[in-house]
């Protein structure tokens, strides 16, 4: 049921906060001391401050119900991996298959999986592995990612990794699906149905479930135990700071009655936000059928900068947690050199970039969480952007055409 929501996609957006808790749920164990750092000040569940008090938001201590306390360390239990681990871990490549939405979730984990597994991680379109027969081993693990768990070029994908005798891993939100079926074991995302053909919440819940295989891969090594802690706990703050993203709404939607008459949009991302301008762009073009491309910002003097003038929307994802924010500020500097009708996408603490506010035609503000989850936080306000830009051109947003919830045929 829709409730309060005129279309179930707004409804899936706006239940983020939910779905990420039910990814989570049962799957983390805090140590003793955790303490969080990236939990807004005004609204903790049950925290030192209690409701509506304010506290510091680097001394928060708070008590989160789903999440028991008491070891050492804070660990990621996750029951369908734990005897397969060690072959994982062992293994001479980590394979992530998909389609669409669920490729682009791959692309936001990886560099976050590379760190932690130190594994080689290799990314494929599933219908383009099969086009290539790529060369798959015994000693490769394959994860295979789809939120319908049917869908027909990731399933013929894990047929052809499984004859190869790779490990094969699932990770779907379709329990008993044909891919939760046929995989060696997996780890469903929780994310709850998700009815509008275009995915939202299963996006962000997949993040936080390769985020969590890949901490769980490295729950051994000493060297990683401090950035383990630092994203367990930034995972636990994530539904509240992903709440307070969702309060951009109505900024939003004002953005979006000055671009929906526009014919192109561009989104610049890099590093971790590269896979933020992939699945912005995807959302507005299967949805607002507007143009759209997601760019890697690394690629911008390659080619797409021949496409900017003072007309053509662009948004750039320049978020201050990311490693790559110096190269996201220089590609800023370079789009405004040629005049770009620039919409800046950045983190509330970022005052340089905010006191530059009226040098862009729109800013936007989001809340920061960690590098690896920052990603989540920044495709909210792209979500929100694609379903007002379908709306104002009056589109039907939960049964684009052409397209279907689970793509059972290849
Ligand atoms: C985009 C979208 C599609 C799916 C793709 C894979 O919003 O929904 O790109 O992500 O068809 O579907 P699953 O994840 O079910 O395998």
């Amino acid at each position: 049921m829709k409730g309060e929501y005129d279309h179930f996609m707004l409804k899936e957006i706006f239940e983020q906060p939910d779905s990420l808790l039910n990814s989570m749920r049962g799957r983390i164990e805090l140590s003793a001391s955790s303490v969080f750092s990236h939990v807004p000040t005004e609204e903790i569940a049950d925290g030192t401050g209690g409701p509506g008090k304010k506290t510091t938001p680097k001394q928060v201590r708070f008590n989160v119900p789903s999440f028991p306390r008491g070891l050492d360390k804070p660990r990621i239990v996750l029951g369908g991996l734990s005897e397969h681990l060690n072959t994982m871990n062992r293994s001479r490549r980590l394979m992530f298959v998909g389609c669409g939405t669920s490729f682009h979730a791959a692309v936001a984990a990886r560099g976050f999986i590379e760190e932690m597994a130190e594994i080689p991680v290799d990314l494929q379109l599933a219908s383009d592995l099969m086009d290539r027969q790529c060369p798959i081993f015994r000693e490769d693990t394959c994860i295979f990612l789809s939120q319908s768990g049917e869908t027909a070029d990731t399933l013929q994908a894990l047929r052809y990794a499984k004859a190869r005798g790779a490990l094969c891993v699932g990770v779907t939100n379709t329990v008993g699906s044909a891919i939760a079926r046929e995989t060696d074991c997996g780890v469903y995302i929780h994310c709850g149905a998700e009815i509008g053909v275009a995915s939202t919440k299963a996006y962000t819940s997949q993040i936080v479930v390769l985020t969590m295989i890949a901490l769980a891969m490295a729950a051994n090594k000493n060297d990683k135990a401090a950035r383990s802690e630092e994203v367990i706990n930034a995972l636990v703050s994530l539904p509240e700071i992903v709440r307070k993203a969702l309060q951009l709404d109505k900024h939003i939607q004002s953005l979006a009655k000055e671009l929906y008459e526009e014919q192109s949009l561009l989104v610049f991302g890099r590093g971790y936000n590269y896979s933020t301008s992939l699945e912005a762009a995807l959302k507005v073009k299967e949805l607002a059928y507007m143009h759209s491309e997601g760019i890697n910002a690394g690629e911008m003097k390659h080619g797409p900068l021949a496409l900017i003038d003072s007309n053509l929307p662009v948004i750039v994802v320049c978020t201050k947690t990311d490693a790559v924010y110096p190269k996201m500020v220089s590609v800023i500097e370079q789009l405004r050199a040629r005049q770009a009708r620039l919409i800046v996408l950045c983190t509330e603490d970022d005052e340089e970039l905010i006191s530059q506010k009226d040098k862009f035609a729109s800013l936007i503000i989001v809340p920061s969480s960690v590098d690896i989850l920052q990603p989540v936080v920044n495709i909210v306000p792209l979500q929100l952007l694609s379903y007002h830009l379908t709306v104002l051109r009056e589109f039907d947003v939960d049964q684009p055409r052409n397209l279907a919830k689970s793509v059972t045929v290849t």
